[in-house]
Formats: structure tokens, sequence, C-alpha cells
């Protein structure tokens, strides 16, 4: 249930596709609230006190352990450090790795709060292509030579390769490969942003950009914000054993200690008890059949000159609109009707505005047709008026 409380309040009436959430629905509440008991019981042992900086033992090595059987692709808890979800990581990350004046590139269109993040940070956020295939490494590569020769440097990319918020694209194998040499070259620290990962809704994920590249090339960020529950503040950094030192000796883990760590241990049992596997498969199930149901509204009811994506995961449709119709003119007419979306321009730098995206993770199926043949009659009422 999403109370007055909560982040995002639903209107009424409104069906609210700009929220990229999970459905409270599918929370595991019982078994969190088992987890919970289990941590407690024996007095709070090692979740109440501060935690070790790097985060509870058994999460590290518990995931560290997942993620290799996941990816085929060995990952040790010395390579782990347990966060407070991506957005901490993310904002966490720079403050460590960047210095004042440094350039860190995004694609665009990008996840609209990450450039919130990156804006709160003293460096030039600059861009780079994005197609169907995801991020142009060869975009990429012009880039770098472009800022290199105005003597700056590009210290970071921001990058979301599986599953991108908000396009719901997945970068193509070859790109990955191509990516992580490219940056493997130039010095670039990749900061790949993998929350969508086990909710692939087709076929099993690609290979991170992690897995790919040789050890200090890439931090990966990741999440149980989106697999559990976005209030439990639980995410986790992959890096270099150096890496990850850095991040655990930091003054805040160093004041604090894991920034998580009662929820860290809660979802240390949890996978302990052995739920997660059911608990992802069941939200792969239902998140198939509303992306699936949103995909055929959006086919029947969307007017002539306009695209949309097919995501093969996550929780993302983008839908490309004709150029009479931008994002922000069609968003009061669509309020008006009763369904929000998020304009690109919000996910770019640049004013581009012809696109929007949907969230198909918080309705059932019917309504987000509902919501499908509002958003039609919306870009139909934005083309009539340009
Ligand atoms: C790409 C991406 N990164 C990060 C986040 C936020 O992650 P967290 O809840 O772990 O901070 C989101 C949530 O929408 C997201 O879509």
């Amino acid at each position: 249930v999403i109370t007055a409380s909560t982040q995002n309040v639903a209107r009424p009436g409104m069906i609210e596709l700009a929220f990229g959430e999970p459905d409270p629905a599918l929370f595991p509440a019982a078994d969190i609230a088992e987890a919970c008991h289990a941590v407690l019981a024996d007095g709070g042992g090692e979740a109440l006190p501060y935690g070790a900086n790097a985060g509870p033992a058994a999460l590290r090595r518990l995931l560290g352990e997942r993620l290799t059987t996941l990816e085929r692709h060995a990952v040790s808890a010395d390579e782990t450090l347990i966060t407070g979800g991506n957005s901490q990581a993310l904002d966490q990350i720079l403050t460590l790795f960047c210095e004042p004046g440094d350039v860190v590139l995004v694609e665009l269109p990008t996840y609209s709060l990450a450039l919130g993040i990156l804006r709160d940070h003293p460096v030039h956020v600059e861009a780079v292509a994005f197609d169907a295939l995801g991020l142009d490494v060869d975009a990429l590569l012009r880039k770098l030579d472009e800022v290199r020769h105005g003597g700056r440097t590009v210290r970071a990319l921001y990058t979301i390769p599986t599953y991108h918020n908000p396009t719901g694209v997945c970068l193509a194998g070859a790109r990955r490969r191509a990516l992580v040499e490219l940056c493997a070259e130039r010095g670039v620290l990749v900061l790949e942003d993998d929350v969508y990962r086990e909710l692939w809704l087709d076929k099993p994920s690609p290979p991170s950009l992690w897995s790919l590249a040789p050890r200090g090339v890439v931090l990966r960020l990741g999440s149980f914000a989106k697999t559990l529950a976005p209030g439990l503040r639980v995410g986790w950094v992959n890096g270099s054993t150096e890496q990850i030192e850095r991040v655990a000796a930091c003054g805040l883990n160093d004041s604090g200690g894991c920034v998580s760590q009662f929820a860290a241990s809660v979802v240390a049992r949890y996978l302990q008890d052995g739920h997660y596997d059911a608990q992802v498969e069941r939200l792969r199930a239902a998140y198939r059949e509303r992306r699936d149901a949103l995909l055929a509204a959006l086919a029947e009811h969307l007017p002539d000159g306009c695209s949309f994506t097919i995501p093969g995961g996550g929780f993302f449709v983008w839908v490309t609109l004709p150029g009479s119709a931008p994002g922000q003119e069609v968003l009061p007419l669509a309020e008006e009707r009763g369904v929000s979306f998020v304009p690109a321009v919000r996910s770019h730098l640049d004013g581009y505005d012809r696109g929007l995206r949907l969230c198909f993770t918080m309705y059932e199926s019917g309504q987000l047709a509902e919501g499908a043949r509002r958003l039609g009659e919306a870009v139909r009422a934005a083309i009539a008026q340009s």
C-alpha cells in the first residue's frame, strides 16, 4: 500500500505510469518479518552494533556466491561492499573517485534522478549518444578524444547497460566488450548501474560490464531495491579489492560503519533462509504479464508516428513521439485524462523531448491497458492542437 508517508503518492483517479517502483503488493513482507525476528532474537548480535565498514560478512559472502553462479564469473566477498542502495553508492563513489572539474559522461537519455546525484558534485556532466543497441561506443571514442583535446579529464562513465532506465534497452554484446576495452585503455572508470539484472523477462541477462572487464575498470552498483523492497535501502558495489578497501576506509564508513547494517543483516538472513529465488521468479512472472499487456495496448492505442521499445527486462517502456507532440505538451493532456509518465526532457541534458517513459510494474494488466488508451488519446489531442 502506498501511503502519504512514502515517496510517491498516487493521485486519485490517476494511473501513475511515471512512478518507477516495484509493486508493494509483491514485497515479501512476511519473509522479511521472519528474517527481522531472527536477527533480533539473540539480542541483535551483529545487526544492532555499528557494522563492519564493508558490511556484514555473511551478506558479502552470500552475494559473492550468488553473483558467481549467476554470471559464471568469480566474485569474492573482498570485491563486494554493502551500500545503502544504488543512489547512496553513486553519490559516495563520485565523492571518492572524482576530482572537482572532472568530466563524467552519461548516455542520453539516462536515469533522470542520477542526473540529480551528479549535479550534487563539482563535475561536468557530458553526453554520449545512445541508440536502439544502447550506448554508442564509436560516439564514446569521439567524445573521449574531444575532451582530451580540450585538455580536460574524463574520470568516469555512468551507464545502465542492462534494461536501461528509461528506455528498457539492453546494451548489445559486442558493444559491451568494446566499451570495457576502450575504457580500460583510456583509464575511464565505468560506473555500471546494474539494478535490473535479476529482472530479465525473456532470457537471462547478458554478462555485466564488471564481469567482462579487467579488475579496476568497472565499479558495478547493485541493489535489492527492485527485487526485495526499496525501503530496506540495501545494495552493494563490486570493484577490485583495492577499490573496495578505499570505499570501506572512507570517512563516512569509518565513522558510521556499514551504512545499512541492520537492514543488510536482515537481507543476509533472508537470503540464508532460501527465499530469494522464488521471490525473483514471482516478480518475473508478474512483470512479464504486465509488460506484455502494456505493449499490446500501446500497439492498439498509440497513433501513427509513435514507436516504442520492447524491453527484455527491467521496469520501463520508452515511447518515441512524433515531432509535433513533445513530451511536456502531451503530459498535461495525459494527466487531464488520468495517466502520467516521465517526459524525455527530464532524462536529457539538452531539452530533447520527443519521448516518454512508462513504468509497467505498479499496475495490473487491465489498468495498464486503460493507461495506454488514455495516453493514445492525449497524444492525438497534442497532435491536433499543434
Ligand atoms: C537505473 C536506476 N538506478 C538506481 C535506482 C535507485 O536505486 P536504489 O533504490 O538502490 O537507490 C533506480 C530506481 O529507479 C534506477 O532505475
